[in-house]
């Protein structure tokens, strides 16, 4: 059954279509929301384009609208002005006006990237968000930052930018990599640690009834952990569309999860797998200060075993993570700020944890 989740933000409601096989009636939906586009432009990468170049090209030849696919590289590198400037260039060739439509296939890199240059295409073209990765339906998608990366600074050009429209067809994710799969649960599983501890259950079910990973995405379940997800993101962006205090719980595991990724070198460790790790640091922390998570963080452990996230950091020790999260001696000023829990479901701000719970927690994780 179609699932619809309806985004609000301060100057567009859009609606988020969401359930497997979408895919066949996806331009359908998009005509029918936009009737005065004439033109459309498809924008993914050339790995995922070798994947669903038929299924693209015989949706999009069926419909009367004048269509394009444009293919970025492969790759994080190419989420940058140099690709932005190739898709102006494609835009202006076909002579797009910004009631036509770009359409966003791919993962947050692409998602990332077209919305940056849709937000500034003709001060703003309509936009299509199609993402066809975890990460990307769960979260890049939903709530308008987009961004390229320059010289060697991650999303540091970029504005908010909604979308007009997002549609997500979990079946798309049955292609993806065992290791994306992965690093997409972690995310998965910090929705459920912060906000809805159902779908903790419904994963948990999962791993115990399937044995492969790729068997977990291609559940039924997994559309309704990919709808509670999303309804999340949307509606901490309802809250806070600029990211100034609420959206911020999102951060949960990423003060020590950031740090893991630099101290590691940005790509010893995937995004997902630090935050997983920085999310049992945080829940450590939290026990620390008081908190009593730790048959919580009993549980934690064992679904990350189930799913092959890792349960233990390797490499970098406290004084390291500490350095690369900026808690360094110079830094005793500026108070660290972290996400933590105060149980299941209970997430709460803390400015100052007091350095030897911080490296305790880190200590009990290590190995
Ligand atoms: N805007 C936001 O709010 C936000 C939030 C989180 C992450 N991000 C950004 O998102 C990016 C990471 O996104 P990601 O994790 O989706 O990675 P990604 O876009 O790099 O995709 C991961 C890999 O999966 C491949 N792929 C994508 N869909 C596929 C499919 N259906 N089948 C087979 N392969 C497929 C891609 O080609 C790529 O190799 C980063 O650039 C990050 O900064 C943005």
């Amino acid at each position: 059954m179609m699932k619809k989740i309806l985004a609000k933000t301060s100057n567009r409601r859009y609606p988020i279509y969401i359930r497997r096989g979408i895919s066949k009636s996806a331009l359908k939906l998009i005509k029918g929301m936009f009737p005065g586009s004439h033109k459309l432009l498809l924008v993914t990468n050339d790995s995922i384009y070798s994947i669903y170049r038929e299924m693209l090209e015989k949706n999009l030849a069926s419909g009367d609208l004048e269509s394009h696919i444009h293919t970025i590289k492969e790759g994080e590198t190419y989420k940058s002005l140099d690709s932005s400037r190739e898709l102006f260039d494609v835009l202006l060739k076909h002579n797009f006006h910004r009631n036509d439509l770009i359409v966003a296939f791919g993962g947050g890199v692409i998602g990332d990237l077209v919305g940056f240059a849709a937000s500034t295409y003709h001060r703003g073209t309509n936009l299509v968000q199609y993402p066809t990765t975890i990460i990307g339906q769960v979260d890049s998608s939903i709530g308008g930052k987009v961004a390229v990366n320059y010289r060697d600074t991650k999303n540091i050009i970029g504005t908010f930018y909604q979308p007009h429209m997002i549609i997500m067809d979990p079946a798309l994710l049955n292609t993806l990599d065992d290791s994306e799969i992965v690093n997409g649960l972690g995310e998965v599983i910090k929705y459920g640690l912060i906000f809805d501890s159902r779908i903790l259950d419904a994963l948990e079910k999962l791993v115990q009834r399937q044995e492969k990973i790729s068997s977990i995405t291609a559940s039924r379940l997994f559309e309704d952990i990919i709808y509670r997800c999303a309804r999340i993101k949307a509606a901490v962006v309802s809250k806070d569309e600029f990211d100034t205090g609420h959206r911020n719980l999102l951060n949960f595991g990423h003060t020590i999860g950031h740090a893991l990724e630099k101290a590691s070198g940005l790509t010893e460790i995937s995004h997902g797998r630090a935050i997983s790790l920085g999310m049992l640091v945080a829940l450590d922390i939290s026990a620390g200060l008081g908190s009593q998570n730790a048959d919580l963080k009993k549980r934690m452990v064992h679904l990350y075993k189930k799913v092959g996230l890792p349960a233990r950091i390797a490499g970098p020790g406290p004084e390291q993570l500490l350095e690369a999260a900026g808690f360094d001696k110079k830094f005793t000023s500026k108070k660290n700020k972290f996400v933590l829990l105060k149980a299941l479901n209970r997430p709460f701000f803390y400015h100052g944890v007091p350095e030897e719970i911080i490296i305790n927690a880190i200590k009990k994780n290590m190995g």
